[in-house]
Formats: C-alpha cells, sequence, structure tokens
C-alpha cells in the first residue's frame, strides 16, 4: 500500500502537516489489524522512499520519531495479533535509535506467523534492484525466482516473498514512485481517491472486493473464454 495524502489532509483542515503524519499512523494500525482480520498474508506499507529525504528537515524528523514511537507502541500488539514485522529499505541513514526500535520489533515478532506485516523506510525499489543485482556474481545467468529471493535478501526477508497481488495507493495520484517495481510486475493495481488518515476498512474491503472481480491472466487467456 502507498500511504499517500498526509499532508493534504492536514492542509485541508488548517493544520501543520506531521499533524496528517500522526492521523495517518493512526489508520495503519487499524488497517494493518483490519488486513489480518481479513486474512492476508503479505501486507507492505510505503512509510518513507528514500526520494522523501528530500522534504523539510523538520517534517523528515518527525516522521522518523513517529516511526521510532510507532514501532515501540505497536510491537505488543503485533504480537497479540501474531504479526510478523520487518523493515525493508536501508538502514545505514536511519538514527541509532530507529534502528535498535526496528531490529527489537523483528526480533521479537520473529516467531509470529499470522501475518508479515513488512513496513518500507528508506526505501526506494530501483536501489534495491541495484543492490540484489550487485550481489550477483559477473555474468551469472540467472532464473527470475533466484533474482526475487536476492531482492528479498536485499530487503532483510531472506525467506523470500510472493509477487505483489494488490496495490493500493490512497490520495488520488496514479503512479508507482518507486515501489516494489519487480514485485509489481502483475499486480492489480487500485487508486483510491481517500488521503491516508480516512481510509478505513471499508475502503479496504471495496479494493479487495474490486481485486477479486478482475481477470487475472498473467499474459495468458482469461479462464472465462
Ligand atoms: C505520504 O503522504 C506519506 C508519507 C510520506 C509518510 C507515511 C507515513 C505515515 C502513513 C504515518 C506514519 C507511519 C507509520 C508506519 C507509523 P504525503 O505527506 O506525501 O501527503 P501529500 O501527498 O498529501 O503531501
Amino acid at each position: 500500500m502507498i500511504m499517500d495524502g498526509n499532508g493534504r489532509w492536514a492542509q485541508q483542515r488548517g493544520k501543520p502537516r506531521t499533524m496528517g503524519h500522526i492521523e495517518g499512523a493512526k489508520t495503519v494500525r487499524r488497517i494493518v489489524e483490519h488486513a489480518r482480520r481479513s486474512g492476508v498474508g503479505f501486507l507492505t506499507l510505503y512509510a518513507f522512499s528514500s526520494d522523501n529525504w528530500n522534504r523539510p528537515q523538520d517534517e523528515v524528523q518527525a516522521l522518523m520519531k513517529l516511526f521510532r514511537r510507532h514501532l515501540a507502541s505497536e510491537t505488543p500488539r503485533l504480537l497479540e495479533n501474531d504479526i510478523r514485522l520487518s523493515v525493508i529499505g536501508r538502514r545505514d541513514r536511519l538514527s541509532p535509535e530507529l534502528r535498535r526500535a526496528i531490529e527489537a520489533s523483528e526480533r521479537e515478532t520473529a516467531e509470529c506467523d499470522g501475518m508479515r506485516l513488512r513496513l518500507a523506510v528508506d526505501y526506494s525499489s530501483r536501489d534495491s534492484l541495484v543492490r540484489a543485482a550487485s550481489l550477483m556474481p559477473q555474468g551469472a545467468v540467472l532464473a527470475r525466482d533466484e533474482f526475487s529471493r536476492a531482492i528479498a535478501m536485499v530487503n532483510h526477508c531472506p525467506g523470500g516473498v510472493p509477487d505483489v497481488d494488490l496495490m493500493i495507493r490512497t490520495g488520488g495520484e496514479q503512479r508507482l514512485s518507486d515501489f516494489l517495481l519487480w514485485e509489481c510486475a502483475y499486480a492489480e493495481l487500485v487508486f483510491s481517491r481517500r488521503m491516508w488518515p480516512d481510509f478505513s476498512s471499508a475502503d479496504f474491503d471495496a479494493a479487495i472486493d474490486d481485486f477479486r472481480a478482475r481477470d487475472r491472466r498473467f499474459g495468458g487467456l482469461s479462464k472465462a473464454i
């Protein structure tokens, strides 16, 4: 899920953009727990792209603080709900405090297997592709699934991750913004006009219903023919 629209949600209400992020964190909790109850196996949330470093310093700092607090407050709820957390993206530019919070949450939830939650922080899909490629011996001829495993590895998910079935973006924009480009090769795309803080469980269900009604052909022919 690309969680877009926090800033506009706040601005429309005459509030600072960071209020939108705080409200957006409440939506994260709501949607994660709803997805778990709905039987979703893997959920990846785009929390901070590598290009988001270009935002004003105070917004970046507010987001980093929010991530750290959220990890601390939500880890017990993840455990209760049997949700395993992994954070994907670069870690070398994160503060030591945030890195410690990520490692603690990943460690504490490592045995959970009700749902896999991946939080993308300092994430760039093109960057992970380049890093996965650089792990390969020069001139190696690879099967696609081997390369998928290498991408999962650089994203701290060494057990592998399935391709994306459904990509939902809120906030009305219709683009991928460097999110899971390889993994979305055959993803169904749903774009919601709802700003992320307003995105509800009913909106999530509507996206799933839309997904279920699609005819996924993967380049082949429809089963209906
Ligand atoms: C995009 O909206 C959202 C972000 C860059 C941050 C995402 C963060 C959250 C949803 C809240 C906290 C998350 C966690 C995991 C605790 P935008 O700010 O680009 O919105 P705009 O397009 O309206 O400006």
